[in-house]
Order: structure tokens, then C-alpha cells, then sequence
């Protein structure tokens, strides 16, 4: 076909252009010498057609490439059980009831790349951005409770433990557990992640958890340490590992689908926000620290009470625009709402907008799905790649910095001069928490499990080990009997171990073990 064959009268439709602004004649034939070449290299629009190609993609991201994004509400109620939640914090979002914020929540997995299966045995992703008027607020969860490690410096190594193989390519149960095994922090996670909670049926039907320890601060400057939990109206469901061979089967990507199609068709998901407070000291009565992310808070003492719901009414527009480009961070917080010394937050806070100056470019917070769009944004920042705009100085143009007494932007005035919270003091150290319990809470979650939890758990447990080199078998026998027998023995049953193989193991270099925890040992050997 050529340009004029292209070229039909009475056809209204826009013209196609360069991003010059040119009108395109002949989007078919580059500029050759004759009909059949070769190409001329003064051909602009094969060139920049071609060379903006090559350069379409950002760099995925590192964890939790597999995405999806949506928009809608946050609702505050106003109150934390009886009180008014103006009690507990200061943030402006939740303290009128009734009061709407707009939110984007990016749901995902975390080790597989951009288009890989939703139906894998991994934890979900559930970001949430808050839109405020004080600017933005994001809270970046996953849909368990608890994580893998509690110390940033080791989230590389967890990283490449469960990606593929840097040889082979291929992610293996050998590696997974190689790790974990060293690593009994991780035994409460693993316990959720291989029982059916490990599958999430779709992103519609999951919880999701802030997992850290964060401070709410009220107007007097007081403050507490806080989790934040959000549980659908949709209910739970999983899927056992049949379940997800059967849906992967025809679908990579059945849980992006269900959400599209759900929103699309009106049906629109929404989950309540539910937030747990402790008072903001060390709690030396709990045989675990609240600042530590491997943990669960019980709820019997530290109810979780509603504060809110969100709901989800809008589907992306553009894919790349508003789900590749999306960036989400611990460090954004809005006032009333802060983080805690939890030894995970602060790496975190340093690594999201560490990666996306890398992945995004270091104008990400420029890009409309970033910008803060409810606040006004005013600052000194300039140029760099990609500026697309300026903040707006005050009057003064020329005034991009601060202080100045011919124009440009002052510092706020503080709400509440000085500085709150716990005074802290210690040594400079590199050393583990004290309250370490790394058995008793995956022990009273299997206990927790219905019986046909319990059998799948121990199902997928037993097949992952399989694929292991025996003493990295064996020292997970050995943790499991430690957490609860019936766990061990199963396992261990499954695997050809018995606790009399794995007795005459020695601890863990600097593992630290409860009365409790040394009593089960002793009954090993
Ligand atoms: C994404 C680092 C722990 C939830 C990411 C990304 C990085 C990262 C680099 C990619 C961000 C991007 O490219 O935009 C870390 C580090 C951690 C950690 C260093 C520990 C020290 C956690 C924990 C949770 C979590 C405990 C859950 C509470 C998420 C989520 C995303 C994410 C939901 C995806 C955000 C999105 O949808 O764009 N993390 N992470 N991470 N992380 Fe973490």
C-alpha cells in the first residue's frame, strides 16, 4: 500500500505525527534508494520511530515486577473504637468521618519478572497511595502478616535466595532452603507461605498488612507504635498448589484479569483498614519486640480496631503510564503518621526511592501518577532528566533556594515545635535484637490452621525438601520439630528423617534460643 492509497477521502480520523509535530504520508515504506533499497540515513521518521522503540521499556522492577494497578476512595470513620481517632494522630485524612481520599493501589507478586504467572507460590504486593491534602501517603504491604527477615541488610541475599539460579535460571526449592535454614527468623513467614495462604486465590480475596511497626503522633506530641491490616469485604480465598497448576495452565495472569473485569463490570472490591496501637516503649513483658517484623502483635491484647475503608472503582488507563511508572515508598509519610526504629523500615525507606531514580529517572515524582496532586508542591528542586516542569517558586523566579529576603518559599510553621517520641540510647553496634522467639509464633500459627491447612502445608513443605541436599533437609526437620512436633514428625516422615537423625545438631552459630525452645532440643536427642 502506499501514502495516498492510505490517504482515503472523507476518513475524519486524526492524523498521525511524528513527536515533531509533522504529519506522517507514508507509514509503510521507509526512504530507500529504489524500491528495493538500500536506506537512506537522513530517514527521520523510520529513525525516531525506530530508535524510541528500541528504548520503550524502563528496567523492571528488581521485586515485584509483576503488577497491577488500580484508583478509588479511602473513607475514613473518624474513630479508633470509641474514641476519636484525633486521640491517637494528627493526620488529617482519617480525622474527619465520612471524609474521602483518593487512593492508587498496586497489587503484585515479588519475584517473578513482568510477565510472569499470578498464580505462583509467593507473597502478594498491596501498596496503597494516598492522595492527602497534607500530600502524599504510602503504605506498601504485602497480603501476610510477617516477613522473611528482620534486619534491611539482609534483603539482597533473601532476594537472590528465592530468584532463579544465576547459573541455570531457574528458581529452586535447593537454594530457597539453603537460605531459610540458616535463617529461623524466616519460619513464620515459611509457614504462611507454604500453606494455602501462599496462593492467594486472586488479588479481590486477600488481606493486606503494613507488616512494619510504625508511630502515630497526636496533637499533644504523643505517640504510639502502630500495624495496619486490611481485610476485604470479598472474604479470603486461596488456592491449594492443583488449584494454581490448573488456573496457570490457560492464565499467567487470572488475578490482573478478575480485577479488571470486577471493576469494569461495576462490581467494585473494597477492604476495611484495621490498625492495632501499642504504647510507644520497648514492652519488656512481651516475649517478642514490637519493633520486630517477623512477629504478629496478639490480637487479644492489642485489638485491631476499623478506621476506615477503600475502595476501588477505577481501572488504569495507560499500563506503562500509571502501573510500570507507579513508585511507592515507606518514607512517604504525612504528618501525624511516622516510622519507628524497626531495623527493616529504615532500609526500606532508603531502597524505594533509591531504585526508582534508577528505574524511573530522578523526575519520577513529576509523573502524573506520582505527583502529590491534592497538596501543593513548591520547591528548589530543579532540572535533571526528564523535567518536564518547574516547581513554582514563590513570585521571584530568579529565587530558587533558601533562605532569601527578596522572595522565593519559607518554611512552614510547625504545628507543634519540637521533637517527640522515645529518647533512645545505646552503643554503636552490629548486633541481632535480644528477643529473638523464632519458634513460638509459627507453632501457634500452625495450630491455628484448620486440619486441611495443616495437610497442605505439610504437602508442600515435604516437596520443596525433597528437592534439597540433605543437610539442608535436615536442619529444617530439626527447626519444624522445634516449632511444633506434629509439624516435624510429618515432615520429617516425608522426607525419610526422624528426630533422631537431626538430634545431635548443635544450634545455629549465635542462635538464640527460649527455656522453651531448649527443653523441645533436649527432647530430640
Ligand atoms: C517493592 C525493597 C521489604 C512490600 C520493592 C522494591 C524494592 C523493595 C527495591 C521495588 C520498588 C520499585 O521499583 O518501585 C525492599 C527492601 C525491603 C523490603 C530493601 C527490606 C529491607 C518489604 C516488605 C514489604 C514490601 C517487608 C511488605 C510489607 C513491597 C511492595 C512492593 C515492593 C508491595 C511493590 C510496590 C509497587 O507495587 O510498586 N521493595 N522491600 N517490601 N516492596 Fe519491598
Amino acid at each position: 500500500m502506499t501514502s495516498s492509497e492510505g490517504a482515503r477521502s472523507g476518513d475524519e480520523r486524526p492524523v498521525l505525527t511524528n513527536r515533531q509535530g509533522h504529519p506522517v504520508y507514508d507509514n509503510q515504506n521507509q526512504r530507500t534508494v529504489g524500491p528495493r533499497g538500500p536506506a537512506t540515513l537522513e530517514n527521520y521518521q523510520f529513525l525516531e520511530k525506530m530508535s524510541h522503540f528500541d528504548r520503550e521499556r524502563v528496567p523492571e522492577r528488581v521485586v515485584h515486577a509483576r503488577g497491577t494497578t488500580s484508583f478509588g476512595f479511602f473513607e475514613t470513620y473518624g474513630t479508633w473504637g470509641d474514641e476519636p481517632i484525633s486521640a491517637f494522630t494528627r493526620a488529617a485524612l482519617l480525622r474527619e468521618t465520612g471524609g474521602r481520599t483518593d487512593v492508587a493501589v498496586r497489587f503484585s507478586t515479588v519475584i517473578g519478572g513482568r510477565d510472569s504467572s499470578e498464580s505462583a507460590r509467593d507473597p502478594r504486593g498491596f501498596a496503597v497511595k494516598f492522595y492527602t491534602e497534607d500530600g502524599n501517603w504510602d503504605l506498601v504491604g504485602n497480603n501476610l502478616a510477617v516477613f522473611f527477615i528482620r534486619d534491611a541488610i539482609k534483603f539482597p541475599d533473601l532476594i537472590h535466595a528465592f530468584k532463579p539460579d544465576p547459573v541455570t535460571f531457574r528458581q529452586e526449592a535447593g537454594r530457597i532452603f539453603d537460605f531459610v535454614s540458616q535463617m529461623p527468623e524466616s519460619l513464620h513467614m515459611i509457614v504462611n507461605l507454604f500453606g494455602p495462604r501462599g496462593i492467594p486465590a486472586d488479588y479481590r480475596h486477600m488481606q493486606g498488612f503494613g507488616v512494619n511497626t510504625y508511630r502515630w503522633v497526636n496533637e499533644r506530641g504523643e505517640t504510639r507504635l502502630v500495624k495496619y491490616h486490611w481485610m476485604p469485604r470479598q472474604g479470603v480465598r486461596s488456592m491449594t498448589a492443583e488449584d494454581a497448576a490448573r488456573v496457570q495452565a490457560h492464565d499467567l495472569g487470572h488475578a490482573t484479569r478478575d480485577l479488571y473485569e470486577a471493576i469494569t463490570r461495576g462490581d467494585f472490591p473494597e477492604w476495611e483498614l484495621l490498625v492495632q496501637v501499642m504504647s510507644d516503649d520497648e514492652h519488656p513483658e512481651l516475649d517478642f519486640d514490637p519493633l520486630d517484623d517477623t512477629k504478629v502483635w496478639p490480637e487479644n491484647d492489642f485489638p485491631a480496631l476499623p478506621v476506615g475503608r477503600l475502595v476501588l472503582n477505577r481501572t488504569v488507563s495507560d499500563n506503562f503510564a500509571e502501573n510500570e511508572q507507579i513508585s511507592f515508598g515507606t518514607g512517604v509519610l504525612v504528618d501525624g503518621l511516622d516510622f519507628s526504629e524497626d531495623k527493616m523500615l529504615v532500609g526500606r525507606t532508603f531502597s524505594y526511592s533509591d531504585t526508582q531514580r534508577y528505574r524511573v529517572g530522578p523526575n519520577y515524582l513529576q509523573l502524573p501518577v506520582n505527583q502529590a496532586r491534592n497538596a501543593k508542591v513548591r520547591t528548589n528542586q530543579r532540572d535533571a532528566p526528564m523535567a518536564y516542569h518547574v516547581d513554582r517558586a514563590g513570585e521571584n523566579p530568579h529565587v530558587n533556594y533558601e533562605p532569601s529576603i527578596t522572595g522565593g518559599l519559607r518554611e512552614a510553621a510547625s504545628s507543634m515545635p519540637g521533637e517527640y517520641g522515645p529518647v533512645i540510647s545505646g552503643r554503636l553496634t552490629r548486633s541481632r535484637i535480644p528477643r529473638t522467639n523464632d519458634y513460638k509464633q509459627p507453632g501457634q500459627r500452625y495450630r491455628l490452621m484448620e486440619e486441611w491447612e495443616r495437610d497442605d502445608l505439610v504437602e508442600n513443605l515435604t516437596t520443596a525438601l525433597s528437592e534439597c541436599v540433605r543437610p539442608v533437609a535436615e536442619r529444617m526437620v530439626w527447626h519444624l520439630l522445634l516449632i511444633e512436633d506434629d509439624l516435624g514428625l510429618r515432615v520429617g516422615e516425608g522426607v525419610g528423617i526422624t528426630p533422631g537423625d537431626v538430634g545431635r545438631l548443635d544450634p545455629l552459630p549465635g542462635q538464640n534460643l527460649t527455656e522453651e525452645d531448649r527443653l523441645r532440643l533436649a527432647n530430640l536427642g
